[in-house]
């Protein structure tokens, strides 16, 4: 990490992160949002934001970024390069950043019990919480884990790190018995992080705990899913949105009822390490076999597509965190790919020239979960998390996907592509 260069506006935002420090400790939270006036490049906001977490670890900080481009006044800032033994100046476009500062005195929560559901493609949220919370924060974990445990395959053959991390887990084959509610009862913990409650049955007798516990937050993992954008609308979406009254849409509302501090996050699309469930395999399986990537409709529909530790990282950093009670949080990243983009990366990584073909999916009929995401854009805005909670995601998809092709990607024994040239015959 480094800053090229310190500029008056620099030195004012550590100034003010230092001050900021001093009130955060007597008024438990501080927000300052700084401009910075033309920055470079992101990186350059964002080393100035781990500056100011370093300034005072006692607090926790949280610092996001966010920089716009000017399009409009367009270039004002010339740059000198040597080019080819003479000096030509290159144009930049003014870039405008901010730098957000929120400061919270250290928080007094220092234990949390995980609600683990059983895995499978969706247990890597609650490892990276985990391992996150035990090791960033000091904190006592402990996850109560649906069975039965698969000790070979991911997160669960990763769980060695979690016990060296002194994480505790616990396994019950059912976790509506009674005896999960025995086993709870002399413990207590000063957050709980629900990704396993699939129904207001589910979820009663543990927000009735939090209650006895009096717990700081109650963070429940629902889904992106519940969302029923109108259709045709192709913005991102954002946590008012229209819901449909899923289970997990009920059991948010019974925290909400019990005036429990919940928060709820709802993710969509995770990709990351200790993952079971892939959804890139669909264009690997394509592009190793030399196969045509079929992408339905006009391939510039927008998806995100989230690292399962900056996840973790927002629900951690509602823990502990005031600012997080009562609200709804999508849970993903702020950057955006077109489906064909993605085609395109992950050709990249597996090292060959894509050919993408698109259909109209209504013209076949198509067995649901053959595109790993929706026909029509689907993406979320994460706003709010950036604004409530500091959150800034750290991970990239495109700087990802050659470990993702290396390290996460398993090719199947027999593949089926007669549906492929199906439609293939009719479209080409
Ligand atoms: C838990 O998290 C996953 C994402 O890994 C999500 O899709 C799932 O629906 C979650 N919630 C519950 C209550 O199982």
């Amino acid at each position: 990490m480094t800053i090229r260069r310190v500029s008056p506006d620099h030195l004012k935002i550590l100034v003010l992160a230092v001050s900021c420090s001093a009130s955060a400790v007597l008024a438990k939270r501080t927000r300052v949002t700084v401009d910075v006036g033309a920055v470079d490049a992101k990186s350059e906001l964002q080393a100035l934001a781990t500056l100011v977490l370093a300034s005072n670890p006692a607090l926790r900080w949280q610092a996001s970024t966010s920089l716009a481009e000017r399009t409009n006044q367009a270039v004002r800032h010339a740059h000198i390069e040597p080019h080819r033994g003479e000096y030509r100046s290159l144009l930049i476009p003014v870039r405008h950043g901010s730098v957000s500062m929120l400061a919270s005195a250290a928080s007094k929560v220092d234990s949390a019990l995980i609600i683990q559901n059983k895995g499978g493609g969706h247990g890597e949220i609650g490892f990276h919480l985990a391992l996150q919370l035990a090791k960033e924060r000091g904190m006592k974990v402990m996850i109560l884990h649906e069975g039965p445990e698969k000790a070979s395959k991911p997160p669960h053959s990763a769980y060695a790190e979690l016990l060296s991390a002194n994480v505790d887990i616990l396994w019950f084959d059912d976790l509506t018995r009674p005896e999960v509610l025995w086993f709870l009862d002399d413990k207590k913990f000063g957050a709980i992080i629900d990704n396993w409650s699939k129904s207001p049955d589910q979820i009663r007798p543990f927000a009735e705990l939090a209650k006895k516990w009096e717990v700081a937050n109650y963070a429940y993992v629902s889904s992106a899913g519940m969302y029923t954008p109108p259709a045709g609308d192709y913005g991102a979406i954002s946590e008012d949105a229209s819901v449909k009254s899923s289970g997990q849409r009920q059991a948010e509302e019974l925290l909400e009822e019990m005036k429990l501090p919940y928060s709820c996050f709802r993710p969509q699309y995770i990709y990351g390490p200790k993952q079971g469930k892939s959804y890139l395999k669909y264009f690997f399986d394509r592009l190793t076999n030399g196969r045509p990537v079929l992408v339905p409709n006009g391939g510039d529909q927008q998806v995100t597509m989230t690292h399962a530790a900056d996840n973790a990282a927002m629900i951690a950093a509602a823990v502990g965190n005031e600012a997080a009670a009562g609200e709804v949080f999508n849970c993903a990243t702020s950057t955006l790919i077109t489906y064909d983009d993605l085609v395109d990366i992950c050709a990249k990584a597996v090292g060959v020239e894509p050919k993408i073909v698109h259909y109209n999916p209504k013209d076949f009929e198509i067995p649901k979960g053959f595109f790993p995401f929706r026909d029509a854009p689907f993406f979320v805005s994460v706003d709010k998390a950036a604004d409530k909670l500091g959150f800034a995601p750290k991970h990239l998809l495109a700087s990802d996907i050659e470990w993702y092709f290396t390290n996460n990607y398993q090719s199947s024994e027999s593949l089926d592509f007669s549906l492929d040239d199906e439609i293939l015959a009719k479209v080409a």
